[in-house]
């Protein structure tokens, strides 16, 4: 077992880039005392087109250096990371690394959410390539609300177009309206169109325009929020090893100057990020 901080620290928000501070957001605004530390693999995003193995490294990578900053709980604030790599990390790795630490993720949370959700019982799922190739959504979901319908479409696009700071320019419009109208076409009776990616947020406002009427758009935040707020209620140990001064500090693996500009006006305060280099 590797020597790691045993006091009480922040909790850990992990993600490929930017998405997952649309996660962040809201977590910190459900545990306001609470204090946080985020890390962005800006330098290795998009994960969406990456293979399994190479997820799985990468997310490894960086939960361990946020165990090593002092996280006793990491949340993977990223679709892609939780679908490819959460299993194997919370089988294989964490019995070795701190069995006493959790690593927890976002497609479990919204799976749930989708069942008060859906009306119809037809739930699409927007997310990037490798979240849809691991079938994670429609296994969650079947588990959940086997009289359920869940069709998974694969947005490629999504994430550089955000990553790229492209979301509210016109380039992306051709993409938004081509992939929603693509995700609602199995079934007319779909009546919940579940951002499946964490970046996918900052598109809201042109989905929104793209989607029919009553069909609700989700996104993932309030969803993980509430579901960690319940998580450290019935688990007052890990409650217990949480630090709260408010504080939230900011990682990337890329430049913190655009980190900062990026994460300031998703978050709507001023960010000072610091570089780091994974592994
Ligand atoms: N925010 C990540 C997700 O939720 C994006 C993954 C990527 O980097 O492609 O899947």
């Amino acid at each position: 077992m590797k020597s790691l901080p045993q006091a009480p620290g922040p909790i850990g928000v992990f993600d490929s880039g930017f998405g997952g501070l649309t996660v962040l957001d809201e977590l910190a605004r459900s545990l306001p005392d609470a204090d946080f530390i985020y890390l962005g693999d800006n330098a290795r995003a998009p994960y969406g087109s990456r293979s399994f193995e190479l997820v799985y490294r990468f997310t490894l990578e960086a939960v361990e250096r946020l165990f090593a900053m002092g996280c006793h709980l990491v949340i993977l604030a990223c679709n892609t990371a939780s679908a490819k790599a959460l299993r194997s990390i919370q089988q294989r790795d964490l019995p070795e690394l701190d069995p006493a630490r959790r690593v927890l993720g976002v497609i479990r949370p919204t799976a749930e959410a989708v069942g008060e959700l859906s009306s119809t019982g037809r739930v699409a799922i927007v997310c990037t390539p490798g979240t849809a190739a691991s079938g994670s959504y429609e296994i969650e979901i079947e588990k959940l609300h086997p009289s359920f319908r869940t069709y998974v479409h694969a947005c490629p696009m999504w994430v550089p177009l955000v990553e790229n700071g492209e979301h509210d320019g016109p380039g992306a419009d051709y993409f938004v309206s081509r992939d929603v109208r693509e995700a609602l076409e199995p079934d007319s009776d779909i009546d919940t169109l579940v951002l499946g990616c964490t970046h996918y947020p900052l598109l809201q406002p042109k989905i929104e325009q793209c989607a029919p009427t009553g069909v609700k758009v989700v996104r993932q935040g309030t969803i993980v929020a509430r579901s960690l707020v319940d998580y450290l209620r019935r688990h007052p140990e890990m409650d217990a090893r949480i630090t709260r001064g408010g504080s939230r500090s900011f990682y990337t693996t890329d430049s913190p100057e655009k980190f900062d500009r990026f994460a300031s006006e998703i978050l709507g305060y001023t960010v000072h990020a610091s570089r780091i280099t994974l592994p």
